[in-house]
């Protein structure tokens, strides 16, 4: 097969590259952001994003393709190397903690052991992107953004995914064409390892480069500030589990499978302190050892989910973010080892992922979806895609989606079907 390549007498206009995006858009786009900004006012999240999506169209209409080009590839990927340098030697620390006034250059790198003239630069850049505000030469007031940094679960991602796996994303084209051009699902050979010449996974290598604490943060994290599970306004946790639910001393209430560090569970414990029943941890050894705080309600557990699941008959078992870093044929065993575990007509299984619609789709589902492909050769997963995983393959019955909103994971509510 023959590959196009742009030629001279492609039939591209050469001046499209250095003309506005869509000028003619403009003063629609700008009324929708003026009505965007009436709606803000409502109870829920979903206007402000979608305020959002009108300004990003807006930048995108007045910018032009060669603008758009040099953001990505020096301007987008500059903040990501400045803010992690920051990250690595403290800046942000450093700048919180000296608080909201205007900081100098020379101050902050006298302060942290860095090259003045390097942290000029980065902060420039910074600045530049409209990260910074500027009060002075090479004077600096903080922003949200900046102060945010400050926080493991914010700054730590910079870390723990982007520097730590970026390979994987920039080379994916390669690794792509050697697959010929085929949508790879097997996770024992993933751009991440054909970047890195590792055969490690994405969890293993990001450990054994050091970002492992990094990684958990980020996880910890990444969703802030948006709807959980067991917010009333996505999944009635009262009705829908605790009602029913046994009481007696070995009952086990939620497992937490993949569950990480335990944020989830230790976010549950907060929200629903009366859940009656055992919380139970479960993952890698590799991950339960870098446990620092855990709250002493949420039992650990050592558990590779891919081996039979110990813990039988529980209320629910718990699975987030997870299933979209395997194909279908690993979810299958990790299914039906939970499967085998689930009492009929009382146990659930709570699948907390996103679902991409068939139009319309979020950029932070899309996003992910970017990140399952290029790091674990996985996918999330459409609506068709989870009744055919956790139905047709899987044998279990899906009650119902409950939605957690744009570019939000839903909660997938799962028993076993009656008539087993
Ligand atoms: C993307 S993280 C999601 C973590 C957590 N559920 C959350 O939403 O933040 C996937 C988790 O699966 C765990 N994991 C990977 N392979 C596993 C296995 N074979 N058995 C158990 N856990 C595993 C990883 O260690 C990691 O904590």
């Amino acid at each position: 097969m023959s590959i196009p390549t742009a030629t001279p007498n492609s039939p591209v206009d050469n001046s499209i590259a250095s003309r506005p995006g869509n000028i003619g858009a403009v003063p629609s786009l700008l009324a929708e952001i003026q009505q965007g900004i009436q709606d803000l006012d409502t109870s829920t999240d979903e206007p402000r994003k979608d305020l959002l999506v009108r300004c990003r169209a807006l930048v995108q209409a007045i910018e032009t393709p060669r603008e758009n080009m040099v953001d990505h590839i020096w301007g987008q990927m500059g903040v990501i190397s400045a803010v992690a340098f920051g990250v690595d030697c403290g800046l942000w620390v450093l700048m919180a903690q000296n608080g909201d006034q205007p900081q100098k250059v020379t101050n902050l790198a006298g302060d942290l052991g860095v090259d003045p003239e390097l942290l000029r630069r980065l902060m420039r850049h910074i600045c530049a992107m409209g990260l910074f505000i500027e009060v002075g030469e090479d004077e600096y007031r903080p922003t949200n953004y900046t102060k945010a940094l400050r926080l493991p679960q914010i700054g730590h991602g910079y870390l723990g995914l982007a520097s730590s796996t970026g390979g994987a994303t920039l080379k994916f084209h390669e690794f792509s064409r050697q697959k010929g051009w085929e949508n790879s699902t097997n996770q024992q050979d993933t751009a991440l390892m054909s970047a890195y010449h590792t055969d490690k996974d994405m969890f293993t290598w990001v450990h054994d480069q050091g970002y492992g604490q990094h990684l958990n943060d980020y996880l910890g994290g990444y969703n802030l500030g948006r709807p959980r599970w067991m917010d009333p306004s996505v999944y009635p946790v009262q009705e829908r589990l605790i009602k029913d639910a046994d009481t007696g001393p070995d009952a086990v209430f939620l497992v937490d499978i993949g569950g990480n560090v335990g944020h989830d569970l230790e976010r549950f414990h907060r929200r629903h302190p009366h859940a009656p029943g055992k919380l139970i941890l479960q993952d890698l050894p590799m991950m339960i050892h870098q446990i620092r705080d855990l709250d002493p309600v949420i039992v650990r557990m050592e558990c590779d989910f891919y081996d039979e699941q110990p813990v039988k008959g529980a209320r629910a078992y718990y699975i987030h973010s997870t299933l979209h870093n395997w194909p279908d044929h690993l979810c299958d065993v990790i299914l039906a080892n939970i499967k085998a575990a689930m009492r009929p007509g009382y146990s659930k299984l709570l699948i907390n992922e996103n679902v991409v619609p068939a139009t319309n789709a979020h950029w932070e589902t899309t996003g992910l979806d970017m990140m399952m492909l290029t790091l674990f050769s996985s996918m999330q997963r459409t609506s068709a895609m989870w009744y055919d995983l956790i139905e047709k393959r899987a044998g279990l019955k899906i009650v119902k989606i409950w939605s957690g909103g744009k570019g939000v994971e839903s909660v997938i509510e799962c028993e076993i079907p009656w008539e087993e």
